[in-house]
């Protein structure tokens, strides 16, 4: 990561009359300089500044790659504005599940009516929804509006991307199926100035059945700790307290790396950044989660007191066909260690029902792990069958009415479970970050404690950033009202 003041000294010594040079981030340097000479023209042109909106569909890894899109937006000279009516429209897409891939059809509809208005008005389509062929068919036949479309392994190329979209008249198309590229240093504007997505690796090896995801994010590679705790260290001088460490499965970080090292060290590494207050991550799977890494964290001060562990289903017959290399005994067993070695701990999940071929007692199987366990939460979902997965094609898919009735089943006994676990720290006083002064009520904050739950108290926005103690007077389902103290 760059401070804007190193990028603003390199950008000043680059020469456009040059050919572009070969190799990143300088290839890249070369084109941010040459896209803010055409948004300045451009924007001379129509006499007022160009503006940009950025739509962000799906998880922290797509949050995170908005903010290296924003942060680059932001130094050829775009304008953020609230809504879509912009010069320049940008959806990072889901494929997760099909309804993330119909909402944007949906919306490229209304964008469509506003750039026929505003024939200027450039589109453009990123993530993971782009990886697959049969969308890039489909939007090159009935979506001829959109000038730009680029997938998840070229994000850093963005300031090329938009260059060349800016001179053509033809819709561009980047796509790549894989790489092993992991390009360092280039800028990205933080939604928050107080935390931080931090990238530690990119993709997933593991080919759960049901999931699209190693598909279009490609092969894992995990960024060097070196870089990774230089990049921490920037964004603490900068004033950030908290970092959110991402990737598809952080237990398996550093594996391949050409020195190995394990996630736990990592952790350890990043413990020692001075200034840092907090540290969480995303997501862990069940099947790599090491002794070592509960050992770490339970010695930690700054490792914060939430596991969000995917359990997926409960039964050990779906589990295998899952692909997921672990059982229900073996979860369970899992959840045991962690709650022994930390009892405070805030443990949630994903579960999918559904899956081909679950059958009721598979479905009670689920039902059971969520009492035994009993998560704080727990994001549910319907299955969804992805085009290209094992799943897809396996046969005894579940039929709508049943799904629907299990999922309202597990959504009432999660959401119970719950909202009792949520209340349990009622009057005690927990640290708590500001994050913004209440949406609803502007006499009151917004917080959140370790365990990731949101805490409401009277204060005001200087505040924000800071890490206040909190009496946690009531408890209303998810989150507390509470008072400040000291
Ligand atoms: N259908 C439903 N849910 C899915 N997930 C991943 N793939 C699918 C699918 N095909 C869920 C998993 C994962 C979360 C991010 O999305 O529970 O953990
Ligand atoms: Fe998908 Fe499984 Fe990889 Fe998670 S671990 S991204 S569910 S394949």
């Amino acid at each position: 990561m760059l401070k804007n003041k190193e990028l603003e000294e390199i950008l000043e010594k680059i020469d456009l009359n040059e050919a572009p040079p070969a190799e990143e981030p300088m290839r890249q340097y070369y084109f941010m300089k040459k896209a803010q000479m055409l948004v300045k023209q451009k924007s001379e042109e129509l006499g007022r500044p160009l503006t940009y909106h950025v739509t962000t569909f799906g998880c922290q890894m797509n949050a995170r790659d908005s903010e290296k899109l924003v942060g680059i937006l932001d130094e050829v000279g775009y304008t953020e504005v609230e809504d879509e009516n912009a010069d320049f429209v940008i959806y990072n897409t889901c494929t997760v599940r099909e309804n993330a891939n119909q909402r944007v059809y949906g919306r490229l509809g209304y964008l469509h009516s506003i750039k026929k208005k505003k024939p200027h008005m450039m589109i453009a389509l990123c993530g993971c929804m782009m990886q697959e062929a049969q969308v890039v068919e489909k939007l090159k036949k009935s979506y001829s509006f959109v000038n730009l479309i680029f997938g998840t392994h070229n994000i850093y190329k963005f300031s090329e991307l938009i260059v060349t979209a800016l001179e053509s008249d033809r819709m561009v198309i980047d796509i790549w199926k894989d790489t092993d590229k992991i390009v360092e240093d280039l800028p990205s504007e933080r939604k928050y100035a107080f935390k931080s997505g931090v990238n530690i690796m990119f993709g997933c090896n593991n080919f759960c059945s049901y999931c699209i995801v190693p598909y279009v994010r490609g092969r894992e590679r995990s960024r060097n700790l070196k870089d990774i705790v230089r990049e921490i260290e920037k964004l603490v001088e900068d004033g950030v307290k908290e970092v959110m460490l991402l990737g598809q499965n952080v237990n398996s970080y550093g594996k391949n790396l050409e020195e190995p090292v394990t996630f736990a060290q990592l952790l350890k590494e990043i413990e020692k950044i001075e200034g840092l207050e907090r540290i969480r991550f995303m997501t862990s799977h069940p099947k790599d989660l090491s002794d070592e890494l509960i050992e770490v964290m339970k010695d930690s001060k700054k490792i914060c007191r939430h596991l969000h562990l995917p359990l997926q289903s409960g039964s050990s017959r779906i589990l295998k066909i899952m692909n997921r290399h672990y059982d229900k005994e073996r979860y369970l067993t899992l959840v045991k260690k962690i709650k022994t070695a930390m009892p405070d701990i805030s443990l949630t999940t994903d579960i999918i029902v559904g899956f081909p071929g679950e059958t009721e007692e598979d479905f009670l199987e689920t039902m059971d792990v969520v009492k035994k366990v009993r998560f704080d939460s727990a994001f549910t979902f319907l299955y969804s069958k992805r085009t290209g997965t094992p799943a897809a094609v396996m046969e005894n898919q579940i039929s709508e009415d049943v799904m629907k009735d299990r999922f309202d089943r597990l959504l009432e006994e999660v959401q119970t479970i719950g909202r009792e676990m949520s209340s349990r720290d009622t009057g005690s006083v927990q640290e708590v970050l500001v994050e913004e002064v209440n949406e609803h009520d502007p006499s009151l904050v917004t917080g959140r404690m370790s365990n990731n739950l949101l805490v409401h108290f009277p204060g005001d926005a200087s505040l924000i950033g800071n890490i206040v103690s909190v009496h946690l007077d009531e408890c209303r389902g998810f989150y507390y009202m509470g008072t400040k103290v000291g």
